[in-house]
């Protein structure tokens, strides 16, 4: 039985596997720049963030109808509930369908076909978090949240991804402003590729709740020490961090001198279907890499559960 886990950083535009992506491509006509799903695969060799998100947003192109997002989204949750996870916080991209003309409803609409039934249907409670694109103009994400507004009884927050060097968090002052106005809940990518000054601004001036990689903390002992001290969660993503070459290997990976430290880590996927494995497939990974200890792994579950945005009640019935 695998251990019960939530997943708190899941990009669902990263879960779309070779096998998926050549299905949808047929089903709309869509042509692929790949012969197979063999050739596509060994694409799959990152230098690092930015050559990752090139491939993902041009997979994306897929991506076309209510129907493939439910389809993308339930193919997930399966996976993700085979290996024990119970709980998914799920990001969403919207402004990298929105450039190719798929509306914010075919989305939302869409993964909540998926969503909205998956306890039922998978076992798994769910939250939706749509995700701004920090290489983007602060005027667009001001924009996305906007049109996200009739949906909002699905969306529980906002994060910030894409590529993060040059994109400090203070551009988007203004849109989590915003955001925190409307009741969503807050929470950003820092310190994956950028500097822990960026993890610094994401609390001061963005408010959020978790901090989504926060690699690069270790960094800066006066920030680890605030980090322990306001029990930030951190959701560490291990198997991205080696296929973005943030790390060497596993083995180099600083999680168990972070838990050691006092951080509230979690660990997550990222994009599973690029980067070698889901939530599960993490855990296993950095017991084999790094020796965790049965005690350590089940403190990396319970911090899961107690990092989520699940409510209390809820939270003791996913675990
Ligand atoms: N980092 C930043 N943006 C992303 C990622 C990531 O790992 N995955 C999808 N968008
Ligand atoms: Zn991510």
């Amino acid at each position: 039985m695998p251990l019960p886990k939530a997943e708190l950083h899941l990009h669902i535009e990263g879960t779309l596997e070779p096998e998926l992506a050549f299905a949808l491509a047929a089903r709309n006509g869509v042509s692929l720049p790949y012969a197979d799903e063999d050739a596509l695969r060994e694409a799959y060799r990152f230098a690092d963030l930015q050559s990752f998100l090139n491939l993902y947003y041009e997979l994306m192109a897929v991506l076309r109808t209510e129907r493939d997002f439910e389809d993308l989204a339930n193919a997930y949750l399966a996976r993700a509930a085979a290996q024990g996870v119970r709980h998914a916080e799920i990001f969403f991209d919207p402004q990298a369908h929105l450039a190719r003309g798929v509306e914010m409803g075919t989305v939302v609409e869409g993964l909540w076909r998926a969503l909205g039934s998956s306890r039922e249907n998978h076992g798994v409670s769910t939250r939706l978090i749509l995700c701004f694109l920090r290489d983007e103009s602060a005027e667009s994400a001001m924009a996305t949240l906007d049109a996200a507004k009739p949906y909002l009884d699905r969306i529980t927050g906002v994060g910030l991804d894409s590529a993060e060097v040059g994109h400090p968090p203070v551009k988007f002052r203004e849109v989590y402003e915003a955001a925190a106005a409307l009741g969503l809940r807050r929470v950003a990518h820092a310190g994956e590729e950028g500097p822990p000054e960026y993890v610094v601004e994401a609390l001061d001036v963005l408010g959020v709740e978790r901090i989504d990689h926060g690699l690069r903390s270790v960094e800066d002992p006066a920030l680890v020490e605030r980090l322990v001290r306001e029990r930030v969660p951190l959701t560490l993503c291990p198997l991205s961090n080696v296929r973005l070459r943030t790390v060497d290997t596993l083995a180099d990976h600083p999680l168990p001198a972070m838990l050691d430290a006092g951080l509230m880590c979690t660990v997550n996927s990222d994009d599973p279907a690029y980067f070698g494995g889901y939530a599960g497939d993490n855990f296993d990974a950095v017991r084999e890499a790094l020796g965790l200890t049965g005690e350590r792994l089940r403190e990396l579950a319970r911090n899961s559960f107690l990092a989520s945005f699940l409510e209390d009640d809820e939270e003791l019935r996913a675990r």
